[in-house]
Formats: C-alpha cells, structure tokens, sequence
C-alpha cells in the first residue's frame, strides 16, 4: 500500500485546467484499491502568496467544495486543511533548524523573485517574506509528517521534493540513531494529464488571468467565458485546422477520443468558430454540470462541509501526533521523566565501576594524539595532532576532567578544549562522548 500526498494551494476559484490536469486524475487515482490517498489544502502556503484574507477564506471552502463534488471521497482519502493539523507548523520549526539555509537560497521561487527585483533594480530582498523563503521546508513538513511515499505534484515542484529529501536525509542522519524516522519522498510527474490553454491561447492560469472557472458563476458564465475563447478569423465554411485551435485543445480534455476525431472533422469541414463554441459548452457542461448541482449545495451548507474537514483532520492526526513525538523525543525535546529514564538505563547497563572510559596518549610522526577509548576499550575517537607534548597534557587534563565543550555543525560535532578544536565527531561519537561526561 502506497502513501500518496498531495497538497493544494487555496488562492484562487478552481478553473477548467486545475480540474482536468490536477482534481479529475487525483480522484482517479484515489479510488484504486492499492492507495492511500492523503489530499489536503495548503492555506498555510496560500499565506505566502496572498494578503487578501477575503479571498483565502472564500478559497478554501471554495477548493474543499470542489474536491468533494468532483468525486472525492472523504471516507476513502484523508482529506484535510493544512492549517487544522498543528503538527505540520512544529514539524516545519524543527526542519527549520536543521535545514541549511544554503540549500533554501538555491530554490528556484525565491531565486525568481530576488532575479526580477534586482532586474528591476530593487534591493534583492525587497517585498520578500520569509514564508516565501521557507516555502520548500513547510512542504517538506506537510510530506515528511505523514511519511509519504509518492507525491503527484506538476514539474515546478520536482525541486520541492529534492529539498524535501535531502531534510529527511539529514534528519535521518543527525538524529535517527539507525533509525529512518523519516521516509524519503519521491514526485510523480503523470506525462499523459492535459494542460489545457487559457482564454488568451497560454497556459490556462490565475498567474495569467486567463482562466475558465469549473463551477463558479454556473452554467451562464461557463458558456460566456467559452465564447471568450480566442480564435482566428477564419469564416464558417472556411476549413480549420484543429491542431491549432485552443477549443479543440479543450475538447480534448473532456471527450472520448472518438467524440475528438469527430469534432477535428467537423473543424476541417469548415465548421463555424461560434457554433464550435457552442459545442464545446455542450461537451464540457455535460460532464460537469452534476458535479456542478453537488458544488453549490455543499457552498450552501457550510457546516457540512466543516464537518468533513473536521473528521478528516482527526483522521490525519492519529498519524501526525504520534510522528512529532517520535521527532521531538529525537532531537532531545523529551520530558523530564524521559531524561531521568534514559540516565537509569545507561547505569544499569554499564555498572558505574565499568563506566569510565579511558584516555591514552601517543606519539606517532613527531605530532602528539590523545585516544578516547569506551569500558571495554573500544576507540570511541583520536584526536587531531598537537605539536608538543605539554599542550597533549593540558588537554588530557581537561578532558578527563570534563572541561571541554562540544559544538553541533552541520555535518559533525567539534570537540573543544580551551577554544581550540581537538576533534571532529561524528553522530555516533558525540553521543558516546555526551554519554560518558
Ligand atoms: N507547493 C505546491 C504547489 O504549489 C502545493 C503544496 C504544498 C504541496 N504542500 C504540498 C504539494 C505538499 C504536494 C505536497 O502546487
């Protein structure tokens, strides 16, 4: 059983190319018998984008309506607004901690906008918030929380899914002891799912302003925004070529393959660009004007809606409040009386007798290093080289004495004496180091 996740960003009226390349394969998708679908709606990410609190609002009882009319089913998905599952902002604070900000600079949002600001000669950060900046970790959060394992995004986002896995990967490695408390996730990309063109012939989107609503403003306006379609200025009779035209590009979408060798036909036989509109309206409000009646009735009950949402967050929180414990417990935010355990166990382990570890010095090549051995002799770590014997001692001294400090980076952890660095350690051996002070 696979653990599919996807989120959806609530900014804006779902329109025709949102239903038929992203909503109409998500639901199909989620019926099969082998998935565990997760869908959810990103309103923490629409805060990035959108200051309208007016429009956030509207749009996420707008994008849930929509998702259950076109088909989704509550019982079978965990369906559920971001912003209801706390855990997703406290897993995002950890990740926040760990992950490098040098990867953050890299992403390719917020390298466009610092681009078009200095392009426009700005200061590079200007009008940038710092969500727009964390965007990728906050999606690394929403997937990682739930350990999915495929995430069916568009192609803008394959570099959201890398970050997302290089975090898990750190995290993995920092703090898993052996454990892979996190799942690494992988994008999928569907290459057949259509990308349909706006009213002005580009990529149907809100970015652009060109966009068809699915349900919004019903049958009338569908048929109105149709006739909005651009089209060359060829005359009913004339012939046409549907390879070229955005309403056979849309036909496509919502037709069988034989209902678009007919359409194609009837184009190059010279059909008229109005009554070709007029049968795209058909072709589309067939399809969707039931899903259509079920939109408005759930716009018309908003506390049904809420209900589903609200089960579906309870649902989505038997997964999240057990994973944020296991991540808090990793990174050392436990309880007291977890603290207390951990410190008994050790003990009886290792008799307080056998628990001192043991330190040599040596020579080797003219340089002097000091060897961390554990109770049963075992090399915990060597230290780098000291140049003179007096200065191996003083740090002996310290050592043994518990005087040193030790330095989280992001790939080791330094070992100090005085300021001065002794040694890198790695994961494991800054633990033994913490175990035995
Ligand atoms: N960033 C995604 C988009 O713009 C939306 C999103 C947010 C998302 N969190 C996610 C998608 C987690 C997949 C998984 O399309």
């Amino acid at each position: 059983m696979k653990r599919v996740l996807t989120g959806i960003t609530t900014t804006g009226i779902p329109h025709l190319g949102n239903y038929a390349g992203a909503i109409r394969p998500a639901v199909q998708h989620s019926l099969k018998e082998n998935v565990d679908a997760f869908y959810f709606l990103a309103d923490y990410h629409a805060l990035v984008k959108c200051e309208d609190a007016t429009r956030v609002a509207q749009s996420r009882v707008q994008v849930a309506a929509t998702w259950l009319a076109a088909g989704l089913d509550p019982k079978k998905v965990t369906f559920y607004r971001q912003s209801d599952i706390l855990e997703i902002p406290e897993l995002c604070w950890i990740l926040t901690c760990m992950a490098p900000k040098g990867l953050m600079n890299r992403a390719h949002a917020y390298k466009a906008a610092v681009d078009e600001n200095v392009a426009n000669q700005k200061e590079p950060d200007a009008g940038i918030n710092m969500g727009l900046f964390s965007y990728p970790i906050l999606m690394a959060a929403d997937i990682l929380i739930f350990k999915a394992n495929i995430v069916p995004v568009g192609r803008d986002q394959i570099q959201h899914l890398e970050m997302a896995r290089d975090i898990a990967q750190r995290f993995n490695h920092m703090y898993g002891q052996g454990e892979q408390i996190f799942v690494l996730p992988y994008e999928y990309i569907d290459e057949h799912v259509a990308t349909l063109p706006g009213l002005d012939g580009r990529k149907m989107s809100k970015s652009y302003d060109n966009t068809i609503p699915l349900f919004e403003g019903g049958e009338k306006y569908l048929k109105s925004a149709i006739q909005r379609i651009v089209t060359d200025s060829k005359k009913p009779g004339e012939p046409k070529d549907p390879e070229t035209s955005h309403l056979f590009s849309i036909f496509k979408a919502f037709a069988t393959k034989e209902e678009s060798t007919e359409f194609a036909q009837e184009l190059r036989n010279g059909l008229g660009w109005g009554a070709a509109k007029d049968k795209l309206f058909q072709q589309i409000n067939m399809q969707i004007s039931p899903k259509r009646e079920r939109y408005f009735e759930l716009m018309a009950k908003p506390e049904e809606l809420e209900e589903v949402l609200a089960q579906g967050a309870i649902k989505a929180r038997k997964i999240t409040a057990p994973m944020i414990e296991k991540v808090r417990y990793a990174m050392g935010l436990r309880s007291a009386t977890q603290v207390m355990v951990d410190k008994k166990e050790s003990t009886e382990k290792t008799p307080l007798t056998k628990k001192e570890p043991r330190w040599v010095s040596f020579k080797e090549e003219g340089a002097f290093f000091i060897r961390m051995l554990d109770a049963k002799g075992k090399t915990i770590f060597l230290s780098n080289p000291f140049n003179a014997p007096n200065e191996m001692g003083q740090a002996m001294k310290a050592l043994k004495s518990g005087q040193y400090q030790l330095q989280a980076q992001q790939e080791s952890t330094l070992l100090l004496v005085q300021d001065k660095v002794i040694a890198a350690l790695n994961n494991e051996q800054a633990q033994k180091v913490k175990k035995y002070n």
